[in-house]
């Protein structure tokens, strides 16, 4: 097939040229957006990822230049609007999923930097700066993290810090037996935050959890709980949280997602002024530890991602293939 490769990496396109056989990528490293979308003229499908804008005129006009077929190579499908796919009779094509450690790690880093102020600690250090005065940390041992989520990800997250001898307590629309069978305890939302000294965010993004964390849920935590996000940027009301922040009510938060993350992450602004004013005031706070959506970036994670989304267009293609066959000798 040829794909129009939008949001193109260089880190992904060396797994994606290793592993693309007949297929022929023209890789575009700008996102998808309506101004974009021309690009993918004379290929039969687009291949798109987290932060690329795959609305219904965006659709339309990827239809109007032939494409039937949309590839995510992601597990959130939360950016594109599923109905106008069904309207416009486009084929979606998405990896169901590839290394749940990949984001869990990257969750479990971020809450073990966050507690043990390991940015500040390193910081000090490279300046020559030997204090550790201010560094005082908390230990994950003995405390009781919420898992909110316990799909793929969530449930490698919860083996983790079960391996830290934390205490687990979950919740998710869709409770997994076999966790209840191994201890996990699944409770309410509201009484998950009453009791966690650590929340983890690992449910999808839908109506129901978007602002799941928001200015009436925040009070619900305990006063000195750490939140980590590793799921979706609008999973939390970023202003609230500040707000929580700042008045003491939460003592940590850790991220690798934003809700205004599509205009900024994945790319480099360091020359650049920066006029999301929500997301100077989270990424210059002292009790945050924010990193540009990474947890997927293992090389394991990223070369099945590679491997999983072709097989998928070489599926979809052989279908094809077949279809034709059989209809040409009807
Ligand atoms: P999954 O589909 O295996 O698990 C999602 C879980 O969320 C399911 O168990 C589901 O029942 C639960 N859920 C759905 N609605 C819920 C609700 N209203 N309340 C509570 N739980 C609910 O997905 P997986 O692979 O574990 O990924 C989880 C999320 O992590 C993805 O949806 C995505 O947003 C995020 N993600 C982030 C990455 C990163 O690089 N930071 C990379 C990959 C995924």
């Amino acid at each position: 097939m040829t794909i129009a490769f939008y949001s193109a990496q260089p880190f992904e396109q060396r797994w994606f040229d290793e592993l693309r056989g007949h297929h022929q990528i023209t890789y575009i490293p700008e996102a998808l957006t309506l101004e974009t979308a021309s690009k993918a003229a004379g290929h039969q499908a687009v291949c798109a990822f987290v932060n690329d804008d795959l609305s219904r005129p965006v659709l339309q006009q990827l239809r109007r230049l032939g494409i039937g077929v949309l590839g995510m190579r992601c597990v959130g499908l939360d950016n594109v609007d599923q109905h106008a796919l069904c309207d416009l009779d486009m084929t979606l094509l998405h990896i169901p999923g590839y290394s749940p450690f990949s984001v869990a790690e990257q969750a479990i880093g971020l809450l073990l930097g966050l507690i043990r102020h390991l940015p500040e600690a390193h910081n000090r250090v490279t300046t020559g700066n030997f204090s550790i005065n201010g560094l005082v940390g908390t230990d994950l041992h003995g405390k009781t993290v919420g898992v909110i989520g316990t799909g793929r990800i969530g449930k490698a997250f919860l083996h983790i810090v079960q391996g830290f001898g934390c205490k687990v307590l979950a919740y998710d629309i869709g409770p997994d037996r076999r966790l209840v069978e191994s201890g996990v305890v699944y409770v309410p939302l509201r009484e998950l935050l009453q009791q966690a000294d650590i929340v983890s965010l690992h449910c999808a993004l839908t109506p129901l959890t978007t602002y799941l964390i928001n200015a009436k849920t925040l009070p619900l935590l305990k006063p000195g709980a750490f939140l980590v996000n590793t799921g979706r940027g609008k999973l939390v009301h970023t202003e609230a949280l500040l707000d929580a922040l700042d008045a003491g009510q939460l003592a940590g938060y850790a991220a690798d997602v934003y809700e205004g993350e599509r205009t900024y992450f994945h790319y480099d602004y360091a020359d650049q002024p920066i006029t999301d004013a929500l997301l100077n005031r989270l990424r210059t706070h002292p009790r945050v530890l924010l990193t540009a959506h990474q947890g997927f970036l293992t090389d394991e994670a990223l070369r099945q991602i590679a491997r999983s989304m072709l097989n998928q267009f070489s599926f979809y293609d052989n279908q094809q293939t077949a279809l034709i066959t059989r209809a040409s000798m009807c």
